[in-house]
């Protein structure tokens, strides 16, 4: 299957180094987990490790981003409970995915997996944290 990295771009910015560094951290894990299953020569183990890291720093940039907009003021709380839920719902996708891919490595094939795991990140900056980012 073909396999077309996702790149970190300027209009991704929500205009904070640590979040947005975390944000070229997170596409950087998520390009190396996609490719490493893709590859087809991974062990369980390698695969298992590689998600591990990415479901670590997503956990990571999620308190660390929550944290940031809990003080932003002019953020409305009803978004931020809807950014929270979000994040956890997130979280349990990607650990689900996790395991799924330590049984079967070839369900990443599958469209609904490659599609999540490559428009995931992307997705939520442009519709969740884009809503904060003038408001830090
Ligand atoms: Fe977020
Ligand atoms: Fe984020």
């Amino acid at each position: 299957m073909a396999f077309t990295y996702v790149v970190w771009n300027p209009r991704l910015a929500v205009g904070n180094s640590v979040i947005d560094y975390d944000h070229q951290m997170l596409i950087n894990l998520t390009n190396e987990a996609c490719a490493r299953v893709l590859a087809g020569d991974a062990s369980a183990e390698e695969i298992t490790l590689v998600f591990d890291r990415l479901v670590e720093y997503a956990h990571r940039h999620f308190a660390r981003e929550e944290e940031l907009f809990r003080k932003a003021e002019k953020y409305p709380a009803e978004a931020k409970q809807r950014h929270v839920t979000i994040h956890r719902e997130l979280e349990r996708l990607l650990g689900e995915i996790a395991v799924k891919l330590t049984h079967d490595p070839s369900l990443i094939a599958l469209p609904a997996f490659s599609l999540f795991l490559q428009n995931w990140l992307i997705q939520h900056i442009q519709k969740y944290d884009f809503g904060y980012r003038h408001l830090l």
